[in-house]
């Protein structure tokens, strides 16, 4: 089969960049994104391409090249599921916050939901595509909503997990490591498995085009997030003893990094890892190890979680401590708020949980992040429901420059490792700074000998 109509239901992180990418480059598909979300269709459509809702490097370029053309941005859900062939489910599927698996499972509700509405919708056969990320057997849930509830139409589900990082999604599109496709070893199953092959192979090469079983598709992306992530514990846990014992973890991390089997990459010590996934998909691991009584593998993963919230509990303490012990009334300066450069993404971002531990310590936050909007810092701290909406803003205030953000600070905390805090004038930033001026770089982007020569008491993770 060959597709020619493609809707993508979700216009977030993911659906919008991976289907940009596909429209741009297979231009005889037309492809529909939909949402329910008006403002943020609305973004997407914006006549200026600068606001559509998403910050990536290269995003607007190729929206604008596809926009209009054969790529569509819509909230009529019902019509571009009518007139799609394949259609990509690419919804949010966030950690439970209520019921059964509360603060572990992924909630479905709204996979669920999108199943429904193919399943009444639907009068011709259609290719369904896992692209959220969902438990091991989702499939099978989603193949029983469709066959009990459709119109006896036909229909074949994919599990195509999506493995781009924010910052580079553009990048990680045009050029990924490897496709995943999952199937059923039906010949309808195949047959579908190869409809999908032909769309990515518009630009994919086919040694990085891999089919698998639904089951082991669903696992994989599980698996590649929680050993991502568990990268990252193990070099942060290595930091806690580099800064007892006087090595120094970027130094480690460079001599067990050029071991070709433990390679360079995800070696970064930092505050700890933020952003929508690592954390919900190792919970979710965890609960569906727990779910198969399978404990030893469940405590296993969950050390990850366990360590991450204990490096960023540890970040801020060490603000407190170095501060003489007490941050009360004093201003501090948060340089980023975004969980990682190059997004204006913050959920999970560890600046949110230090704020709130330095909040709690009645210190005064001043904070600039080049791409986060002051009413997402407010809002992010609100959902915590640790004080009120006018606690926090009293704690809390926006900079509109780093530089404005510092003066009068008794310490910098670096939170975000965006390029431009490399290229400041320190100088300036001490000078206007209360004395001992201290930085705490929980980033490791900034040069020790250079800030300790300005004056500062440089502190970073790790040494
Ligand atoms: P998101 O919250 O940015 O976007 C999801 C969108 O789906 C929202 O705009 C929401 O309004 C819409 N939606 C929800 N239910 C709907 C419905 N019934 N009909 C129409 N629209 C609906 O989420 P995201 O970051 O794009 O993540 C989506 C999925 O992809 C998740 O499963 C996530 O785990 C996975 N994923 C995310 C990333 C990432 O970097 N963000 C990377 C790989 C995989
Ligand atoms: C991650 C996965 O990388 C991606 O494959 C998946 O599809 C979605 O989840 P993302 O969360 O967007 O992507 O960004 P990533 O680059 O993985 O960073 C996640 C967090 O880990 C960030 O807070 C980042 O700062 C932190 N990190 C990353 C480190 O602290 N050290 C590192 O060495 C790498």
């Amino acid at each position: 089969m060959s597709i020619t109509k493609i809707c993508c239901i979700g216009a977030g992180y993911v659906g919008g960049p991976t289907m940009a990418v596909i429209a741009q480059k297979c231009p005889h598909i037309q492809v529909t994104v939909v949402d329910l979300n008006q403002e943020r269709i609305a973004a997407w459509n914006d006549a200026d391409v600068n606001n559509i809702p998403i910050y990536e490097p290269g995003l607007s370029e190729v929206v604008e090249e596809a926009r209009g053309r054969n790529l569509f941005f819509s909230t009529d859900v019902e019509k571009a599921i009518d007139e799609a062939q394949l259609i990509f489910i690419s919804v949010n599927t966030p950690t439970k916050t209520y019921g059964k698996g509360k603060g572990m499972a992924a909630d479905l509700k709204y996979i669920e939901l999108c199943a429904r509405q193919i399943a009444k919708i639907a009068k011709d056969n259609k290719i369904v595509v896992e692209k959220s990320t969902l438990p091991v057997r989702t499939a099978e849930a989603i193949k029983s909503i469709l066959d009990y509830t459709g119109n006896g139409v036909q229909f074949q589900i994919l599990s195509n997990p999506e493995f781009l990082a924010e910052g580079t999604a553009v990048n990680d599109l045009l050029f990924p490591d490897r496709i995943l496709i999952g199937g059923d070893a039906s010949i309808e199953g195949q047959k579908a498995i190869q409809a999908l092959v032909d769309v990515y192979s518009n630009w994919v090469s086919p040694e990085k085009i891999l089919t698998t079983n639904l089951w082991s598709s669903e696992l994989s992306k599980l698996t590649a997030n929680a050993f991502l992530a568990q990268r990252i514990s193990s070099i942060n846990a290595m930091s806690e003893l580099c800064e007892q014992t006087g090595a120094d973890v970027n130094e480690v991390a460079k001599a067990i990094g050029m071991d070709s089997r433990i390679g360079p990459k995800f070696l970064k010590a930092s505050v700890g890892f933020g952003g929508s996934c690592f954390q919900k998909d190792i919970l979710n691991l965890v609960y569906i190890a727990k779910s198969y009584g399978l404990y030893e593998v469940a405590d296993y993963w969950e050390q990850v979680i366990i360590m991450n919230d204990h490096q960023k509990r540890r970040f801020s303490n060490k603000i407190v401590q170095t501060l003489y012990n007490t941050v009360a009334d004093k201003k501090i300066a948060f340089l980023g708020w975004a969980f990682k450069k190059d997004t204006n993404d913050t959920r999970e971002s560890a600046a949110i949980y230090v704020a709130d531990d330095l909040i709690n310590e009645e210190a005064r936050l001043s904070v600039y992040d080049p791409k986060v909007p002051f009413k997402k810092v407010l809002a992010d701290l609100d959902y915590l429901e640790s004080r009120s909406t006018t606690q926090n803003q009293k704690h809390i205030a926006p900079a509109t420059s780093a530089y404005e953000a510092c003066e009068n600070a008794h310490a910098v905390a670096i939170l975000t490792e965006w390029d431009e805090f490399r290229t400041y004038d320190w100088q300036r930033i001490y000078d206007s700074m209360q004395k001992p001026a201290f930085v705490f770089d929980g980033r490791n982007i900034l040069d020790a000998d250079q800030m300790k020569a300005i004056g500062f008491v440089y502190n970073r993770i790790g040494a």
